[in-house]
């Protein structure tokens, strides 16, 4: 059966560079094999979390989606931006959402647990936004999931697309690539 593997990123901007990332990374994934769902996490409509909210109302219905995604698929793919030094508070609110017990009771912290995710970032910066992948890797280490060593954080990522044909640094594009096909893989030894 085929790796399903979910690519997110913690970028709602319409043109986002940490989108572009991803989507040459969930290539390489999927001629890999696997089949990639690629989610928007602002289609899923998340209150900032909130306990009263969650008391009162249970949880929302984006987040309840967002769970039933991550329980149907084998790995994450993220792609993140780095913002003052972390990574985005959306996709910080999302894992909060998505640790919490689930509508019948059992644990929204062992969708993640023991799954495998691999980290990108993109940035104009220097530095293409690897702190912002430090800081996400602690809390998915926290959450049991296991990230994988084989990364990519894209430096000076305004100027290093090539309008829809990939990135111009073709060295660089082909290590992106080998990002999806290394998290296809690692899923794939994980299920057996
Ligand atoms: C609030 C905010 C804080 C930022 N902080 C950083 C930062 O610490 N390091 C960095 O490299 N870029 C920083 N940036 C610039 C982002 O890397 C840049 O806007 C990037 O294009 C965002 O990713 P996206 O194109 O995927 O939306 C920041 C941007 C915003 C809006």
């Amino acid at each position: 059966m085929s790796i399903r593997i979910l690519a997110l990123s913690g970028s709602s901007r319409r043109g986002s560079l940490n989108q572009k990332l991803l989507d040459i990374a969930a290539h390489g994934a999927r001629d890999a094999g696997a089949v990639v769902t690629s989610i928007r996490l602002a289609n899923y409509a998340l209150p900032a979390y909130d306990g009263d909210l969650e008391a009162e109302q249970g949880l929302p219905e984006g987040a309840k989606r967002l769970q039933s995604e991550i329980a149907t698929h084998d790995a994450s793919l993220i792609a993140t931006p780095e913002y003052n030094g972390g990574y985005t508070a959306m996709l910080k609110n999302a894992l909060d959402w998505v640790s919490r017990p689930r509508e019948d009771g059992t644990s929204g912290v062992a969708l993640l647990a023991g799954k495998a995710a691999a980290l990108l970032s993109a940035s104009p910066g220097q530095l293409g936004g690897l702190r912002s992948q430090l800081a996400l890797r602690t809390v998915l280490d926290k959450l049991g999931v296991l990230v994988i060593p084989d990364a990519f954080a894209l430096a000076m990522a305004h100027e290093a697309f090539e309008g829809d044909r990939g990135l111009k640094d073709k060295g660089a594009e082909k290590t992106v690539v080998n990002v999806g096909t290394a998290l296809c893989r690692t899923a794939g030894r994980l299920a057996r």
